[in-house]
């Protein structure tokens, strides 16, 4: 109010005199209201003048202003002298009254009359939108996310049990903050969630929000589940792995080194070879100690190491 009055003086000088020909300017037409929760813009069509600036201001009047200060009107510091064509009026709309308003264009030396909205503007009448909202499950925890409509605003969230809508629940949410917990949920059925914005000052809701239904998810379970099947599909590929492995070797077995029994007399004993086999070992391992043996000594060494 303090800074309307003094906007009342600042604007008062600023604006130019009144001329002779303030008449050649229409006053502005179509003013009318948009208010959407809880905001409220005054808009009007362009008065049109070939080759200038046309500029418009705006004031206000209050129940107050009209029945106890001589039908005084308030000018709106923000919308005054200003080229747009709309004007914000959500922090001069201060109370569930009727309010007049009114308009008028000024271009140059010139200026119109006040164009004056057909009847009173009251904030009760606003639109009110239904919430943004996102319903989520979080393990057991049925909870919502609502948008952030500001200060005014509350919220009524109804929750229920799909197919019990006769127990529905109910919270009222004053303040959002961030992701409002609801209910613990069952396993198994789905859960569902509505909500309406509640504005206190004007006891008006808005419709209810589209129902989100959402069911628990045990992330728990959910865990254990892809372990399970994980390990189950890790011991299959390892038992077919085997299995291939041993039949493999098998057919090799029998494609390149046939079992076939040999006659008596071809059986060559074989530990000489294994025998220079280990000690062939050895010099790889040690390349400074090659011993070059005699088979007769060689065949001894083997006894001794074998029995
Ligand atoms: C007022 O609005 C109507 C319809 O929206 C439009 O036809 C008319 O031209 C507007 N008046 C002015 C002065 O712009
Ligand atoms: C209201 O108008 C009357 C007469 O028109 C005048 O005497 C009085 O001073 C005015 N009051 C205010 C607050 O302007
Ligand atoms: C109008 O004014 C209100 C209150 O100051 C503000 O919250 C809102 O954002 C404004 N709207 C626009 C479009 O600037
Ligand atoms: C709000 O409106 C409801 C009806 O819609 C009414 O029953 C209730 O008394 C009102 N509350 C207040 C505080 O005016």
């Amino acid at each position: 109010m303090s800074l309307n009055l003094i906007c009342f003086f600042l604007c008062a000088l600023i604006a130019p005199d009144l001329t002779d020909e303030d008449a050649l300017l229409s006053a502005p037409q179509n003013i009318s209201i948009l208010s959407t929760n809880m905001k409220h813009y005054l808009t009007w069509s362009p008065v049109v003048v070939q080759g200038e600036t046309v500029t418009y201001s705006v004031e206000f009047q209050g129940e107050y202003e009209r029945e106890h200060v001589n039908e005084s009107w308030i000018p709106i510091c923000e919308c005054s002298l200003i080229t747009a064509t709309m004007c914000n009026i959500t922090e001069d709309i201060s109370a569930s009254v009727a309010y007049n308003l009114r308009v008028r264009a000024d271009a140059g030396a010139r200026r119109s009359e006040w164009g004056t909205l057909k009847g009173f503007f009251n904030r009760i009448t606003t639109s009110l939108t239904p919430p943004l909202m996102k319903v989520i499950a979080d393990g057991y925890h049925l909870l919502v996310e609502l948008q952030d409509m500001g200060p005014a605003f509350q919220f009524c969230v109804l929750y229920w049990k799909k197919g019990q809508e006769s127990r529905m629940q109910q919270k009222m949410v004053k303040e959002v903050s961030s992701v409002i917990h609801l209910d613990t949920m069952e396993a198994g059925p789905d859960y569902c969630v509505k909500a309406q914005t509640y504005v206190e000052v004007i006891n008006r809701s808005s419709s209810f929000s589209q129902t989100q239904c959402v069911r628990a998810q045990d992330g728990r379970s959910m865990w254990l589940v892809t372990a399970l099947i994980s390990s189950a599909v890790f011991v299959v590929a390892a038992l077919t792995l085997t299995f291939l492995t041993l039949k493999t070797s098998k057919i090799f077995q029998y494609s390149c080194c046939p079992a076939a029994v040999l006659p008596e007399t071809l059986k060559v004993s074989e530990p000489p070879t294994k025998l220079i086999l280990h000690s062939s070992e050895e010099v790889e391992q040690c390349d400074l100690m090659v011993q070059v043996m005699p088979s007769e000594e060689a065949v001894r060494l083997w006894f001794q190491e074998t029995l």
